[in-house]
């Protein structure tokens, strides 16, 4: 079983015609905002819900039992889904939830774990479109999340960020089952806690 809680992907992804897509949509942040204001460790982000969970029938909102895509995800955000759609197809699983965050300059998500059944059968990636963040977890280290960069974290350890630099920061952010992603990392890496090199974090 792999140890890993926090894995930088080797490649940098070309994220420019994402961060068009989502600049030319900006608006979008504000049509739903149950997010920010339901948790209060996200008070400060915005969202655009791209492929929203379901919640079950009398179990708590964040207990999703379905996904769908909303009806802007492949006409609004074509290279983003196309990205997502590669994303699976190299390393496999079904993909569920996708949101795409937005945080201000200099605000922060505070600590915490990402609560819920849902979260025990899925990995959580984050791939960085715009400006860049500072991001915590418990027993780590902080490093700093940079444009084109894709990341796995284990959220169920106390994680933060907070956006620094000179731009409000877009991150795409999205959850996968059963994805086979580990088996591309070697067994040196899997056995210890991340690949960060020590220039990237911050002392
Ligand atoms: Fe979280």
């Amino acid at each position: 079983m792999s140890k890993l809680i926090l894995y930088k992907f080797p490649k940098t992804y070309d994220i420019q015609q994402m961060k068009k897509e989502i600049e030319d949509n900006e608006d979008l942040f504000s049509l739903i905002t149950n997010r920010q204001k339901e948790y209060h460790s996200q008070r400060n982000t915005q969202t655009i819900f791209l492929r929203k969970g379901i919640p079950e029938k009398d179990k708590p909102v964040y207990e999703w039992q379905g996904v769908e895509d909303s009806d802007y995800y492949a006409t609004k955000f074509p290279t983003i889904k196309n990205f997502l759609d590669e994303f699976i197809e190299i390393f496999g699983g079904n993909l569920h939830r996708v949101l795409i965050i937005k945080l201000p300059l200099n605000l922060r998500v505070d600590e915490h774990i990402d609560t819920g059944q849902y979260y025990q059968t899925k990995d959580r990636f984050h791939l960085v479109i715009r400006g860049k963040y500072m991001y915590g977890m418990k027993g780590l280290s902080p490093v700093i999340f940079k444009e084109g960069e894709l990341w796995f974290f284990e959220n169920q350890v106390i994680h933060w960020s907070k956006t620094i630099g000179d731009i409000d920061r877009y991150a795409i952010i999205f959850d996968v089952e059963n994805s086979n992603w580990r088996e591309f990392v070697s067994d040196e890496i899997n056995n210890k806690l991340t690949n960060v090199p020590e220039t990237d974090m911050i002392k």
